[in-house]
């Protein structure tokens, strides 16, 4: 049988960005104001995304994890702290920054293909740039899907018409949070996979954030730990393993175990 990601391997490709954003983010502290007063959320976090690099952050329920992706994407300024692409400061959203949420969120109105134009329309360049729909889509392996309506999609493909669409941007930083969560766990694997595949090819930065440790590890170059809130890192896991990466890898079920042993494994993850 031939997997989705050898379909994929066998597509032509956009050009890959010229390079992956360099992210920093210096002792960031956040916190929110609630019904019931202030509530701390992030507390001095600093951490580095090298161009090119795929990072991933674990961490609890609730400690602060999407919160730091928000202000890493530019949705919101950091209460304490800085956060630099490139040594500039992120102030706003903006297309070479893109995230990817657990919910693939389309339009089920608009086709398959007007779905993934959304941000080139937005821009105001899709007439001139049409072409990039098709490669997106060629790129997740949708081309053939160009037509169809969300509600014709299983849930991996709706993942993917999503990953489209955040890639036709042609992003400096993919910004991931939990994208494969509602998936089935046969779908998740192969999604790993290909998003992997995609990375390799496309050179963008990632930051993922996963409560799968598996995942975490099968994906990430580094694996940052995250306490509970307000959330500090407690710990980081280099995973210094040549990609494509083999499940059964005896590496990797150490470099499990360690994250285990450092994680304390709890019953809320
Ligand atoms: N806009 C907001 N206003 C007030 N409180 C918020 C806001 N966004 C998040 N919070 C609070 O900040 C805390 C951290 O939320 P966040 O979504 O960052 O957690 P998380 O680590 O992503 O959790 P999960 O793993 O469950 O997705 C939570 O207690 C949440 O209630
Ligand atoms: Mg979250």
């Amino acid at each position: 049988m031939v997997s989705a990601i050898e379909i994929i391997e066998s597509k032509p490709s956009v050009a890959p960005a010229s390079s992956g954003a360099h992210i920093e983010v210096k002792q960031v502290s956040h916190w929110f104001q609630q019904a019931r007063g202030v509530l701390q959320v992030l507390d001095d976090i600093s951490l580095q995304v090298a161009p090119g690099e795929f990072v991933a952050l674990l961490g609890p329920s609730g400690c602060g994890k999407s919160t730091l992706l928000r202000l890493v994407a530019g949705l919101e300024p950091a209460s304490v702290g800085s956060l630099l692409q490139d040594g500039k400061p992120i102030t706003h959203p903006d297309p070479s920054r893109i995230v990817v949420f657990q919910d693939p969120t389309l339009f089920p109105w608009r086709k398959v293909w007007d779905n993934v134009a959304l941000g080139l329309q937005a821009r105001g360049i899709l007439k001139a740039q049409r072409q990039r729909v098709d490669d997106a889509l060629a790129l997740v392996g949708l081309e053939e899907f160009a037509d169809a309506f969300p509600h014709q999609l299983s849930g991996g493909m709706a993942q993917r018409v999503a990953l489209a669409r955040a890639l036709v941007n042609d992003p400096q930083l993919l910004i991931l949070d939990e994208p494969l969560g509602k998936l089935d766990s046969l779908t998740r694997l192969s999604m790993q996979s290909e998003l992997v595949s995609l990375w390799h090819r496309r050179q963008f930065s990632a930051l993922l954030v996963t409560h799968d440790i598996e995942e975490a590890l099968f994906m990430a170059q580094r694996v940052l730990v995250f306490g509970p809130r307000p959330a500090q890192i407690v710990s980081e896991i280099k995973v210094d393993l040549p990609y494509p990466r083999h499940r059964g890898d005896p590496k990797l079920a150490e470099l499990r175990h360690e994250a285990m042993r450092q994680l304390g494994v709890d019953q809320s993850w």
